[in-house]
């Protein structure tokens, strides 16, 4: 089954809670965007914002660290409500800690642990994290900004992270972010995405509920 993320990047922040109610109703997951401006050309918004959804929302919060050094912050994020908490490989390498240390911390805070890579990082690199990590986030479209273009190479980049998990027996959910709409809602699923993230293509829409219901292929 298609899990649907709406990211609240693309949301109204003059006036979230009527977003935060269409996803209760509409959705499987919120997917919150966290940018410092190091990591990615952007800053989006921290624990302030994430600790007001949280008195709202009422499905899981799925937090994507777009940060350097995740470590530092992952233990407050998770105290402000997040279940699920994903970071960058390339995070990792700049701060120079294995990522397994991350997901362990991740763990240890007591949310489910994801591990996301940019459109340019071969997906090769996320095997020796297979068994540890909870969900991987494909990202197709390079971190930083909402409203981009899908990158096509994401499809053949899922199937083979899918592929791989599968000669493994093992599965993990893969969410894919960026460009993610009904065009092409059903040839990720096809590729093995299971989380759907997806930014403008609900909040731009004019039926915010419809464009959800679209993406729900299987
Ligand atoms: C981009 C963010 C995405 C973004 C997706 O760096 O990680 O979650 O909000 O937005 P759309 O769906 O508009 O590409
Ligand atoms: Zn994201």
């Amino acid at each position: 089954m298609i899990q649907i993320a709406p990211s609240i990047l693309s949301g109204n922040f003059l006036h979230l809670e009527p977003d935060l109610k269409m996803i209760n109703e509409h959705a499987d997951l919120i997917h919150i965007d966290v940018m410092d401006g190091s990591l990615v050309p952007n800053i989006s918004f921290g624990f302030p914002v994430m600790e007001a959804i949280a008195k709202v929302i009422e499905v899981p919060m799925d937090v994507h660290l777009m940060i350097v050094h995740p470590e530092k912050y992952i233990e407050r994020f998770a105290k402000a409500g997040a279940q699920m908490i994903s970071f960058h490989l390339e995070a990792a390498d700049e701060a120079g800690i294995d990522a397994g240390e991350i997901l362990d911390l991740v763990h240890r805070c007591g949310a489910k642990a994801g591990l996301a890579i940019d459109p340019d990082v071969p997906v090769e690199r996320l095997y020796p994290y297979i068994e540890k990590t909870d969900f991987f986030l494909i990202m197709s479209v390079f971190a930083g900004f909402g409203g981009q273009k899908f990158i096509e190479a994401s499809l053949g980049r899922i199937r083979q992270l899918h592929d791989e998990m599968e000669r493994r027996g093992v599965r993990r959910p893969i969410e894919v972010d960026g460009g993610v709409s009904a065009a092409n809602a059903a040839l990720l699923a096809d590729a093995g995405a299971e989380i759907l993230v997806a930014g403008s293509s609900v909040f731009k829409a004019a039926d915010p509920a419809e464009a959800i219901a679209q993406m729900r292929v299987r």
